[in-house]
């Protein structure tokens, strides 16, 4: 595409990063010819790789002989989602499926269910919902409120409520939060599992979410999982609070529903959760849960299942994580190398010594060298954690290319920091 012609994309007038012409496999492609190594899924979405014919059949069939359907009607691709998901996906317990069209949204949703689950119940004071010192939960006004990405909350004023926050790693500082605040004010606590793009795949301790999950119940607080990004087997679990065997009240999911062939998230509920609200007090939105997204979302959980593809997050994750401790895990600019399954993140730092950090100046400059090396990490971090990067590829990434990714990583990290330094 001519240059003149992209430019006309950014909404912010300025060059396009990229201009992507196709997608195949675990690549994506430009228009020039590159083959871009997609190590991240894009923004950790892509899961079964890019451009599967099933999915295009699937799609095709889903739009012929229907257009658009109210979401408040039934249809046999909502119907069988949802039945896939109750039956093999969320943690026993969740049986209520409420579908979006992504992260936000499913985010903003829940905290809706949470405040008039609480009001139907006769507690108008349980209003505030608490998010955590280091977390992402999406650019909606009320999600950015419950999260605390410093850079993506710029700039709102008063149109961020500043809503207290928990502690990332240790429940009893939580629990302290939760007195001072009064549990009678607290309709929901609402966090990431592992902590994606404001965290780098921060793993919390394995007593962190049991806790959480007593501090709930013993306080008449909903507990939220946020598994926009962890969820549907990116963490090598199909779920990531499956890793401490732990049922929230809510779980909200997005980006793998449908591995990015289609827009859907969805907000998931325990009976208990639903039971007060009265029939229909949940506003849809307009596209939530549209034949199309429900078909793909269903295919795609098909193909990860028959695949074996959760089993295989897993195993190449400590592959991933093996290979990074090996390049990076003595190197002067990483503290930390983290997270679960291929969910991987790396924090960087000027100085491991010292922790002295580079002030959110470096990821970017490093995922720019990995780009003109033609593979694709994702940037990551906020106030808590300036600089970091996560690795996210399709769970169908091959073991050669991990290991392609993370010399570029390496290198990336060299010529990003001399570039800085010179
Ligand atoms: C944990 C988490 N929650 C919510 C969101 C927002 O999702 P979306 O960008 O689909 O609105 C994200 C996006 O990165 C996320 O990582």
């Amino acid at each position: 595409m001519e240059t003149e012609r992209a430019r006309k994309y950014p909404f912010i007038p300025g060059t396009p990063a990229l201009c992507i012409v196709g997608a195949v496999g675990n690549y994506v492609i430009t228009d020039d010819g590159r083959r871009i190594l997609d190590g991240a899924g894009g923004a950790v979405v892509n899961n079964i790789g890019y451009g599967r014919a099933e999915i295009a059949d699937i799609a095709a069939r889903a739009v012929s002989g229907s257009g658009y359907t109210l979401p408040t009607f039934a249809t046999e691709a909502r119907v069988r989602l949802i039945e896939r998901l109750t039956d093999r996906w969320l943690p026993a317990g969740l049986t209520r499926c409420l579908f979006v069209s992504g992260g936000s949204e499913s985010v903003d949703t829940a905290i809706r269910i949470a405040r008039q689950h609480h009001e139907a119940k006769g507690n108008p004071n349980k209003w505030k919902v608490l998010g955590r010192s280091i977390s992402y939960h999406g650019s909606t006004l009320a999600s950015l409120s419950v999260g605390n990405h410093d850079r993506r909350r710029a700039g709102l004023g008063q149109w961020i409520t500043d809503l207290p926050k928990i502690d990332v790693y240790d429940a009893d500082l939580a629990a302290k939060v939760v007195e001072a605040e009064d549990p009678a004010s607290i309709a929901a606590i609402i966090a990431e599992p592992v902590i994606g793009a404001s965290g780098a795949a921060i793993v919390p301790p394995d007593d962190y979410w049991p806790a959480l999950r007593r501090l709930c119940t013993d306080n008449d607080i909903l507990l939220i999982a946020d598994e926009v990004m962890t969820g549907f087997g990116r963490t090598g679990k199909k779920m990531g609070v499956d890793h401490w065997s732990v049922t929230p009240d809510l779980l909200v999911g997005a980006k793998g529903l449908a591995g990015g062939y289609a827009a859907i998230g969805g907000v998931f509920a325990t009976d208990e959760v639903v039971e007060p609200l009265a029939e229909g007090s949940i506003m849809y939105f307009t596209f939530s849960g549209n034949d199309l997204a429900c078909s793909i979302a269903d295919r795609v959980l098909q193909i990860i299942e028959d695949e074996g593809l959760v089993g295989r997050s897993a195993a190449l994750g400590d592959r991933l994580r093996a290979l990074l401790e090996d390049r990076l895990g003595e190197h002067p600019n990483v503290a930390d190398i983290r997270g679960l399954g291929l969910l991987q993140g790396v924090e960087l730092v000027r100085d491991r010594a010292t922790g002295e950090s580079f002030d959110g100046q470096l990821a970017m400059p490093v995922v720019q060298q990995a780009l003109k090396r033609d593979c694709w990490i994702y940037p990551a971090g906020s106030a808590g954690v300036p600089d970091g990067l996560l690795f996210g590829p399709a769970f169908t990434i091959s073991e050669h290319e991990l290991e392609v990714l993370v010399d570029v990583a390496a290198e990336s990290i060299d010529a990003a920091v001399a570039q800085i330094n010179s």
